[in-house]
Protein backbone atom coordinates (compact mmCIF):
# COMPACT_ATOMS: atom_id res chain seq x y z
CA UNK A 1 0.00 0.00 0.00
CA UNK A 2 2.81 2.62 0.92
CA UNK A 3 5.74 3.65 -1.44
CA UNK A 4 7.57 6.28 -1.01
CA UNK A 5 8.42 8.52 2.43
CA UNK A 6 6.80 12.19 0.72
CA UNK A 7 7.78 14.36 3.97
CA UNK A 8 8.54 14.71 7.83
CA UNK A 9 6.69 17.33 9.37
CA UNK A 10 7.59 19.05 12.25
CA UNK A 11 5.74 21.64 14.18
CA UNK A 12 7.27 24.97 15.15
CA UNK A 13 5.87 28.03 17.11
CA UNK A 14 7.95 30.59 14.66
CA UNK A 15 7.50 29.52 10.65
CA UNK A 16 9.59 32.36 9.78
CA UNK A 17 12.31 31.74 12.47
CA UNK A 18 12.63 28.04 12.01
CA UNK A 19 12.09 28.92 7.94
CA UNK A 20 15.36 30.71 8.55
CA UNK A 21 17.44 28.47 10.85
CA UNK A 22 17.17 25.83 8.17
CA UNK A 23 18.04 27.92 5.61
CA UNK A 24 21.31 29.62 7.14
CA UNK A 25 22.43 27.39 9.94
CA UNK A 26 21.76 23.66 7.72
CA UNK A 27 22.09 25.63 4.17
CA UNK A 28 19.16 24.03 3.15
CA UNK A 29 16.37 24.99 0.20
CA UNK A 30 13.59 25.96 1.55
CA UNK A 31 9.84 26.64 0.10
CA UNK A 32 7.61 29.94 0.48
CA UNK A 33 5.30 29.60 2.75
CA UNK A 34 1.80 28.39 2.09
CA UNK A 35 -1.31 29.02 4.01
CA UNK A 36 -3.60 26.09 4.06
CA UNK A 37 -6.60 27.18 5.77
CA UNK A 38 -8.94 24.17 5.15
CA UNK A 39 -6.09 22.52 7.24
CA UNK A 40 -5.15 25.17 9.92
CA UNK A 41 -1.56 25.40 9.24
CA UNK A 42 0.94 27.36 7.45
CA UNK A 43 3.65 25.44 5.88
CA UNK A 44 7.31 25.40 4.30
CA UNK A 45 9.07 22.62 2.85
CA UNK A 46 13.13 22.30 3.31
CA UNK A 47 14.07 20.23 0.27
CA UNK A 48 16.44 17.79 0.04
CA UNK A 49 17.94 15.24 -2.31
CA UNK A 50 15.69 11.95 -1.19
CA UNK A 51 12.87 13.52 0.77
CA UNK A 52 11.28 17.01 2.26
CA UNK A 53 11.00 18.30 5.74
CA UNK A 54 7.57 19.82 6.19
CA UNK A 55 7.68 23.20 9.20
CA UNK A 56 4.53 23.85 10.25
CA UNK A 57 2.70 26.67 12.36
CA UNK A 58 -0.88 26.86 13.28
CA UNK A 59 -3.00 29.00 11.14
CA UNK A 60 -6.29 30.50 12.72
CA UNK A 61 -8.40 29.66 15.74
CA UNK A 62 -8.97 26.18 16.44
CA UNK A 63 -5.96 24.96 14.61
CA UNK A 64 -5.63 21.21 14.85
CA UNK A 65 -1.79 22.70 16.19
CA UNK A 66 -2.39 24.59 18.81
CA UNK A 67 -3.10 21.71 21.43
CA UNK A 68 0.16 20.07 20.19
CA UNK A 69 1.78 23.69 20.75
CA UNK A 70 0.51 23.89 24.40
CA UNK A 71 1.84 20.38 24.73
CA UNK A 72 5.28 21.19 23.58
CA UNK A 73 5.95 25.02 23.60
CA UNK A 74 9.42 24.64 21.75
CA UNK A 75 7.66 22.70 18.87
CA UNK A 76 8.88 19.27 17.45
CA UNK A 77 7.77 15.95 15.65
CA UNK A 78 4.05 15.63 14.15
CA UNK A 79 4.17 13.38 11.46
CA UNK A 80 4.99 11.12 8.50
CA UNK A 81 3.98 11.35 5.22
CA UNK A 82 4.06 8.05 3.42
CA UNK A 83 2.62 8.06 -0.11
CA UNK A 84 0.03 5.83 -2.17
CA UNK A 85 -1.18 5.01 -5.18
CA UNK A 86 -4.39 5.24 -4.66
CA UNK A 87 -5.90 6.82 -1.87
CA UNK A 88 -9.34 5.95 -1.83
CA UNK A 89 -8.61 2.05 -2.05
CA UNK A 90 -6.01 2.57 0.52
CA UNK A 91 -8.66 4.18 3.02
CA UNK A 92 -10.75 1.49 1.96
CA UNK A 93 -8.84 -1.27 2.70
CA UNK A 94 -7.65 0.38 6.05
CA UNK A 95 -11.39 1.14 7.50
CA UNK A 96 -12.08 -2.98 6.61
CA UNK A 97 -8.52 -3.58 8.70
CA UNK A 98 -10.05 -1.48 12.02
CA UNK A 99 -7.96 1.82 11.49
CA UNK A 100 -9.58 5.10 12.39
CA UNK A 101 -9.28 7.97 9.55
CA UNK A 102 -9.36 11.63 10.95
CA UNK A 103 -12.02 14.18 10.21
CA UNK A 104 -15.03 13.04 8.37
CA UNK A 105 -12.86 10.27 6.34
CA UNK A 106 -13.11 11.99 2.96
CA UNK A 107 -9.40 12.90 1.25
CA UNK A 108 -8.78 16.63 1.28
CA UNK A 109 -6.14 18.41 -1.04
CA UNK A 110 -3.09 18.88 0.64
CA UNK A 111 0.21 21.03 0.68
CA UNK A 112 0.87 19.65 -2.88
CA UNK A 113 -2.82 19.73 -4.33
CA UNK A 114 -3.03 15.94 -4.28
CA UNK A 115 -5.23 14.19 -2.17
CA UNK A 116 -4.36 13.81 1.97
CA UNK A 117 -5.72 11.88 5.03
CA UNK A 118 -4.40 11.10 8.10
CA UNK A 119 -4.57 8.17 9.87
CA UNK A 120 -5.40 7.99 14.17
CA UNK A 121 -2.33 7.52 15.69
CA UNK A 122 -3.11 5.40 18.28
CA UNK A 123 -3.75 2.80 15.46
CA UNK A 124 0.38 3.04 14.50
CA UNK A 125 2.58 2.91 17.74
CA UNK A 126 1.41 6.78 18.52
CA UNK A 127 2.90 8.62 15.08
CA UNK A 128 0.11 10.40 13.44
CA UNK A 129 0.78 9.00 9.61
CA UNK A 130 -0.36 11.34 6.84
CA UNK A 131 -1.06 9.39 3.09
CA UNK A 132 -0.89 11.35 0.43
CA UNK A 133 -1.53 10.18 -2.92
CA UNK A 134 1.10 10.60 -5.58
CO1 LIG B 1 2.20 16.75 6.01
Amino acid sequence: MITRLNHVAVVVPDLAVAAKTYESVLGATVSAPQSLKEHGVTVVFVELDNTRIELLEPLGDGSPLSNFLARNADGGMHHLCLEVNDILAARDELVANGARILGDGNPKPGAHGKPVLFLHPKDFHGCLLELEEA
